[in-house]
């Protein structure tokens, strides 16, 4: 019985062969795993899973979370749907950001299936916050040892108009409960987590819903909070992912970040997510 194969790709993440993620054995999970621990973000080609066969494979990594915002599948309240429509202008996910850090538990990560694509675009990129860490200078990485950051999502997810998808149309229909979002309390986690998986450092902060450092104002915080997120921003740990059909990929939200780009207007892109959910980090 042969084994799935790694491929280390430039930037972040691996992508994983000779796989069908239908039928996956102990040992080639193990193999999936490991890469996934060490890389923070694994792709696999050519899938041809069915919404059971998505959640069967989600399952074996842990218990999956219910999103409390994203539209659920009718069929299938385990999976979320990542839907832009033709005639949308804004899209879900479209700028940095790393899932679930409002949460008091993180979530792991999450598992995407391409269902429905647009003839051009719609690419996913990710950013390695290993790699961020490590290639901070040594004297940032001083001023951040000990410090802990403030997450919300009220400002994305809740009911006031100034918030994310109350501006835009991408979440018209697709997104909902503001009123529980509205009830989200802030939550803290440290600056710098060690990695639950593989005991590697991240870097743990990012622009959608990190608002400031613990003791400080947001305005105090700004300067030092956009010198980590411009390093983030410009790092040479990035990798742009081109969806095409049975295409999957499977992220950690501790060690990556992702920004799903918005560049098919006047196309359908519809992408079914199930989430499992994560632990305290420290
Ligand atoms: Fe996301």
């Amino acid at each position: 019985m042969s084994l799935p194969n790694v491929i280390p790709l430039s930037g972040v993440g691996a992508e994983i062969s000779g796989v069908d993620l239908r039928h996956v054995s102990d040992q080639g999970f193990d193999v999936i795993a490991e890469a996934f621990a060490q890389h923070g973000v694994v792709f696999f080609r050519d899938q041809d899973l069915t919404e059971a066969d998505h959640i069967t494979f989600a399952e074996r990594w842990g218990e999956i979370n219910i999103n409390r915002f994203f539209a659920a599948h009718p069929d299938h309240a385990e999976i979320a749907l990542v839907a832009k429509e033709p005639d949308q202008t804004d899209n879900i996910g479209g700028g940095w950001h790393t899932d679930h850090s409002y949460d008091l538990e993180p979530a792991l990560g999450s598992v995407l299936v391409a269902r429905e694509l647009p003839e051009t675009g719609g690419d996913t990129i990710f950013a390695s916050m290993y790699a961020a860490y490590e290639t901070l200078p040594d004297d940032l990485k001083t001023r951040i040892a000990d410090l802990r950051a403030v997450h919300s999502g009220r400002h994305i997810f809740g009911a006031g108009d100034d918030t994310y998808y109350q501006k835009s149309d991408a979440g018209q229909g697709r997104i909902g409960n503001a009123e529980v979002a509205d009830q989200l309390q802030d939550v803290v986690h440290p600056v710098v987590i060690t990695h639950p998986l593989s005991g590697k450092k991240a870097l743990y902060v990012n622009p959608a819903f990190t608002i400031r450092f613990e003791g400080q104002t947001r305005e105090e915080s700004h300067p030092l909070l956009s010198q980590l997120f411009a390093h983030c921003y410009s790092g040479d740990f990035h990798h742009r992912f081109s969806w095409t059909p049975g295409s999957v990929a499977m992220w950690d939200n501790r060690s990556t970040w992702h920004w799903a780009l918005n560049d098919y207007h006047g196309q359908r892109r519809i992408m079914h997510r199930i989430t499992i959910e994560g632990c305290a980090l420290g």
